[in-house]
């Protein structure tokens, strides 16, 4: 049982090196400070796949100190918090099926972590991109760019 368990990991981590291609994988860490560990991410519109995990790296509850990650055009994120704001904490702060959230991670706390994928084909290079938490009050510390390359 251990056995096949770590043949199976190991099969995953050499597949997944394989696989991986510039900048389609990207890691952001959200703080009981209110902060993102990064303040840019480039990923490719070249990637078959993006994927963008979010951690939690601090101990409070997401109902205190909420995190997610919102991926939107710069010039929507304002219409993106508004209506994350109306939609209120029972939808987790971010309006279902709204047509300017390109992506989005759910809501965590410390010590959770979720990961989205999108693919690349839907990002296009030159154009500005922003990720940034929607929990109330958020939006001033935890905004970063999202650069797209081709
Ligand atoms: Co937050």
């Amino acid at each position: 049982m251990w056995k096949k368990l770590a043949i199976a990991s190991l099969f995953a981590v050499s597949s997944s090196s394989v696989w991986a291609a510039d900048n389609c994988k990207v890691e952001v860490g959200a703080s009981d400070a209110m902060q993102y560990d990064k303040k840019e991410l480039t990923v490719s519109a070249a990637c078959k796949e993006i994927t963008v995990t979010l951690k939690g790296t601090g101990k409070l509850d997401k109902k205190a100190m909420g995190h997610n990650l919102v991926i939107s055009l710069e010039k929507d994120k304002n219409t993106v918090i508004a209506e994350a704001i109306a939609a209120g904490p029972a939808a987790e702060y971010l309006k279902a099926g709204s047509p300017l959230v390109i992506a989005a991670t759910k809501m965590i706390g410390g010590g959770e972590s979720d990961t989205i994928k999108l693919p690349g084909s839907k990002l296009k290079a030159g154009e500005a991109y922003a990720f940034y938490c929607t929990f109330p009050g958020h939006l001033a510390l935890m905004n970063g760019k999202l650069i797209v390359t081709k």
